[in-house]
Parts: structure tokens; sequence; C-alpha cells
């Protein structure tokens, strides 16, 4: 049976926006989370603590946070690959950091610069500090069914790293389709993987639409249990370092579905829609949820 609530995570402030050529303005990022927030959202992915040579939009990583306007029950992540960067997010009072590795060391070597076990050995002091201070831990797996330098990824490599995340002390793992190229069956896998070693209340998926597999995948995911979801409102997004990756999943598209299932997310749609608008507006990029579109066109 299919589970009753499911918590959507918004990552649009951060995977949406991270990607962005223009320079988007910490203003316009902050109201996204205010929108975001009154649309029923209980998380958002805010922004990214990471080398602004790297990535230079979420340069305004602090300047974000500090213009947030919390509202009790929202939980605020962000994104921190090293000590340097938890150092500089934990002034900011994230209520989670996401360390994030892969299950394809070429795109280790090229998303964060280093190998999949080095990685593992920068992520455990940051998670050690992380549970000291009382601040959870994600970590996100990419290329977890397919990598854009290595192809296919096997599922042995996701049990792998999800160990190897477990063991340093991560509480939540995320599961993601980076080059959004997972199908059902092959998506199975790699949550089966990952859950060898996290609980299903602490395993999501994260998938990018790239081959428009993204809500068949999650169907998927739906009928295993899994009931965390990263999605991202009006379908922006993608990664500097997975050439021709899209978007991830619009939060729309998903709501919808989730809706007409009959499973409650504590999102009202119409809010949500007008979130997403806002934001392609001032990106000046058409919205890229199909929902959205044909709520608007109403
Ligand atoms: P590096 O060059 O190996 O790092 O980069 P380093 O430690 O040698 O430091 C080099 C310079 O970066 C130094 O500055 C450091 O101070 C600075 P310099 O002395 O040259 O002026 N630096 C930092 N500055 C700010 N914040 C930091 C930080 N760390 C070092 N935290 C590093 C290694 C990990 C930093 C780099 O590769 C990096 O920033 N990568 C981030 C890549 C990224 O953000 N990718 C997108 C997010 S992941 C994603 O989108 C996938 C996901 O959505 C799931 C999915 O879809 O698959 C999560
Ligand atoms: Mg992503």
């Amino acid at each position: 049976s299919l589970p009753e609530f499911v918590k959507i995570v918004d990552v649009g402030p951060r995977d949406g926006l991270q990607n962005e050529k223009n320079h988007v303005p910490a203003a316009d990022k902050i109201a996204l989370v205010g929108l975001l927030q009154d649309a029923g959202l209980r998380e958002i992915e805010v922004t990214s603590f990471v080398s602004p040579k790297w990535v230079p939009q979420m340069a305004d990583a602090l300047e974000v946070m500090a213009g947030i306007t919390r509202k009790p029950g929202v939980r605020y992540s962000v994104l921190t690959p090293n000590l340097k960067g938890w150092e500089a997010a934990v002034a900011t009072r994230p209520d989670e950091i996401v360390v994030f590795g892969a299950a394809s060391e070429a795109f280790s070597q090229k998303n964060i610069n280093c190998s999949i076990a080095e990685s593992i050995d920068r992520f455990a002091p940051v998670v050690a500090a992380a549970k000291a201070a009382g601040v959870k831990v994600r970590a996100a797996i990419s290329c977890a069914v397919g990598c854009p330098y290595e192809g296919d990824i096997a599922p042995s490599r996701v049990a792998m790293v999800a160990r190897m995340m477990r063991a340093i002390g991560v509480d939540h793992v995320g599961v993601a389709d980076t080059i959004g190229v997972g199908t059902p069956l092959k998506v199975r896998a790699a949550m089966e993987a990952a859950l060898e070693h996290f609980p299903l209340a602490e395993t999501s998926g994260h998938f990018h639409d790239t081959y428009g597999q993204a809500l068949s995948n999650i169907y998927e995911c739906l009928q295993m249990g899994i009931h965390t979801f990263d999605t991202s409102v009006s379908g922006l997004g993608g990664c500097p370092y997975a050439k021709g990756a899209t978007g991830n999943v619009a939060t729309e598209d998903v709501v919808y579905l989730l809706h007409g299932l009959g499973i409650r997310t504590g999102i009202d749609l119409d809010k949500l829609v007008d979130a997403g608008a806002f934001i392609s507006k001032q990106i000046g990029k058409t919205n890229g949820s199909r929902a959205a579109r044909a709520l608007l066109a109403k």
C-alpha cells in the first residue's frame, strides 16, 4: 500500500538555482524561500557552502541564510562538502546539513575534486561536528543509477557508498539520479541497495527529470514505501558538473500526483504554483512544471 503522507524537500533555492548562468539576487532567493514555506513546504534546501570558484551562484550563502524569515516547523538545510563549509554554515543555524558523495569515482572527482574514499574521510569530521552540535546530517549519493562519465552504475556501488556514509554517522541517505537516466526497475534496485544500510524513513529519492522518467520513478518508490523526495519548484535545477542534466522533478507535478493518489503533503498547490511562477519570472525562464503551466492557463 502507498504511504499516507509524503515529505517533500524543496531543493529549488539550492539545486534549482546553483546552475543559473545569470546572477540571481539574494533577495530573490530569500523571497522564494518565503513563498515556499507559505505554500506549506516544511523542508527547504536553501543554499550551499561550497567554493564560490566552483559554484559562483551559491557565493551568497551567508546572506541568504541571514535573510530568510524562519517559520516555526520548517526545517532549513544547506550543503557542506567539507569542514570549511561546515564552519561557515553552522553560524547560520541550519536544521540539517547535506554532505554529497557519489556512486561514481569519475563524478566524485569532477564534482568535489576527490575520490569516493577521500570524500568519506572529508565528511567524517563534518558529520561528527554536526552531530555534536545537534544538527541532522543527510548524505546525497549522486549518480546512483547512471553517470555522465562512467555510464551505468551498479547497485552494489550505491550499497557500498551507503554503507560508508552510515559508518561515519550519517542519519539519512538521498539516492540521486543526477542525470535523470533511471527507469523504475533500475531506481528500485538503487533504492534497495541504500535500504540495506538505512531505514525506510531515512531514505529518500532525488530525481532529475532529464529523460522524463522522474514521476514514474517516484511512483515506483512509493510502492516500496519510500515517503521522502527532493523536488524543485517549477522544475528548476541541474548540476554544473553533470553536463546536459536538466532540472529536478517539479514540486508542483509531484504534489499533483500525490494529491491525486490521495496522499497528503501539507502543501497548497495553488500557492506553490505562485511560488514557481515568481521564480520563473525572476530568472526569465519558462516554468518547467507541466502541472503549473496547466493550472496557470486555466
Ligand atoms: P578543492 O579545490 O579541492 O578545495 O575543492 P581545497 O580545499 O583545495 O580549497 C581550494 C579553494 O577553495 C581554497 O580557496 C579554499 O579556501 C576554498 P583559495 O585558497 O584557493 O582562495 N574552499 C571553500 N570556499 C568556500 N566554501 C568551502 C570551501 N572549501 C574550499 N566549503 C570543493 C573542493 C569541495 C570545495 C569544491 O570541489 C567544491 O566546492 N565543489 C562543490 C561542487 C558543487 O557544489 N556541486 C553541486 C552540488 S552537488 C549536486 O548538485 C548533486 C545533488 O543535487 C544530488 C544529485 O543530483 O546528484 C546534491
Ligand atoms: Mg541534484
